[in-house]
């Protein structure tokens, strides 16, 4: 059999259309080109199987193709039932990698997708959130002897990975991705900041200047997120549940109060902690008529949807991605893309230029696994900060730009405590 009959995807015909997709994603992506010029010859990956699991659009698409094009078998599945992109489903089952997903499965199907991606004894993983990780302890341990280690790409999936580590269960080592000083600088806060809101424009056709912003969570992606609220033109308040972010918070310019009072003012909402019920059913009586609800932390557990659905009177779908609750006093809250992260279920996720950096630290993360696993043993590791800067030279270089190297006395100085 080959990729396209052992695949499961919603309708091969739309191979073309997403092939269109991932030439233009490619074009913007640089530093994966380079890579893959690199790694198309030397095949390090040759005879490995690896299994994917990651928001199925077109950058992770050149993802999966770089690893097949240095040698792998590779089968992939989505992180996020709305987040899956059909037409690159079948673009990517026509081209050589096994693929099964399709956009809005039920949970029952997004679950066997991911069961069927690892029913190929992967010897590497790539992870969004720890499902794969998850099932394979929990559900399918007889598959885990085969598996050497892999990668992880989010915050979520990171916490879930230190548990295991910590209740000393985890079976083999995980990179955190996430964790990388450049994937927290340019993807949580740049990619996020950007997207989210793209999400949110071409899903309400709205104006944001002039409007209050509430952003819940001042990590990195909230950074991100309050940051081009600001530039749009947004009033942006921020909650927060650590005072150092707090404090950060404050000293960027946005004003700081906890949610219960926020709620009152908001016109946007956007989640970004990883953390579930930060807006619970105590705040929906507290907003304004028309307010609006995204998410953009990992799952859909951040605005408690069950109260909005308990509280409403009515409830009606107004625009694609958009459910509009009708509360008992007349007021309409709207939820966009179901609580779902925002920027990807109702958008095409981070720029291409971002996404090249982080897709470049994950395959570069992987053949590290692949080349020290044993050396490294069942833990999460840090990106060796040797491939973090390679990623920032390859950018850098492809965009011609250049920057100053230490001076050998400079070196010497730096490194020594003598006045
Ligand atoms: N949408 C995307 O494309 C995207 C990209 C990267 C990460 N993520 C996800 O976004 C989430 C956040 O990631 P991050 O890197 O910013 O994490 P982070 O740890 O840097 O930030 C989370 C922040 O939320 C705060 N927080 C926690 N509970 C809170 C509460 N009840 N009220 C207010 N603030 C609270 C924490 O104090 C922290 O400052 C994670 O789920 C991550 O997986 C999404």
């Amino acid at each position: 059999m080959n990729s396209a009959e052992r695949s499961i995807v919603r309708d091969l015909d739309l191979a073309p259309q997403g092939r269109l997709k991932m030439d233009w994603a490619r074009e913007h992506m640089p530093v994966l080109n380079r890579l893959r010029e690199q790694l198309s010859v030397e095949k390090p990956m040759a005879g490995q199987k690896v299994a994917i699991s990651l928001h199925l659009e077109a950058k992770t698409a050149c993802l999966a193709e770089l690893i097949r094009d240095a040698g792998a078998e590779v089968t992939i599945t989505g992180s996020n039932p709305l987040s899956t992109q059909d037409d690159i489903c079948a673009a990517l089952a026509v081209s050589g990698v096994t693929v099964f997903a399709k956009y809005n499965p039920s949970p029952d199907e997004y679950k066997y997708h991911l069961i069927q991606t690892l029913e190929t004894a992967p010897d590497l993983i790539i992870d969004d959130g720890g499902d794969l990780v998850s099932i394979l302890h929990s559900e399918r341990p007889d598959l885990l002897k085969q598996v050497k280690g892999g990668c992880e790409e989010t915050t979520t999936g990171i916490l879930r990975l230190r548990s295991l580590e910590k209740s000393a269960e985890l079976r083999f080592p995980m990179v955190a991705v996430n964790d990388a000083y450049s994937k927290f600088l340019f993807d949580n806060r740049y990619g996020t900041g950007q997207s989210v809101w793209d999400g949110i424009n071409r899903t309400t056709n709205l104006v944001v200047a002039g409007k209050t912003v509430v952003v819940v969570g001042y990590g990195w992606c909230g950074r991100g997120v309050a940051m081009r609220a600001k530039g749009l033109g947004a009033r942006v308040i921020v909650t927060e549940v650590d005072p150092i972010k707090a404090t950060e918070a404050h000293m960027d310019g946005f004003t700081v109060m906890p949610i219960a009072e926020a709620a009152k003012y908001g016109d946007f909402f956007v989640t970004t902690t990883g953390n579930k019920g930060v807006i619970n059913g105590s705040h929906y009586p507290l907003m304004r008529n028309g307010a609006l609800l995204a998410n953009a932390g990992h799952f859909n557990v951040e605005i408690d949807i069950e109260a909005l659905e308990q509280q409403a009177v009515d409830t009606r779908v107004v625009r694609k991605d958009i459910t509009e609750y009708v509360m008992e006093d007349g007021r309409k809250l709207h939820l966009l893309a179901e609580g779902r992260l925002v920027n990807l279920a109702a958008g095409d996720g981070h720029p291409a230029e971002i996404m090249d950096m982080t897709f470049a630290l994950q395959a570069l993360c992987l053949l590290y696994v692949n080349e020290n696993h044993q050396k490294i043993g069942p833990k999460v590791i840090d990106v060796p900060y040797h491939l973090d800067e390679q990623v920032a030279r390859f950018f850098l270089e492809s965009q011609g730009i250049q920057i100053d190297d230490l001076t050998e006395a400079q070196e010497k100085y730096l490194a020594s405590w003598k006045l």
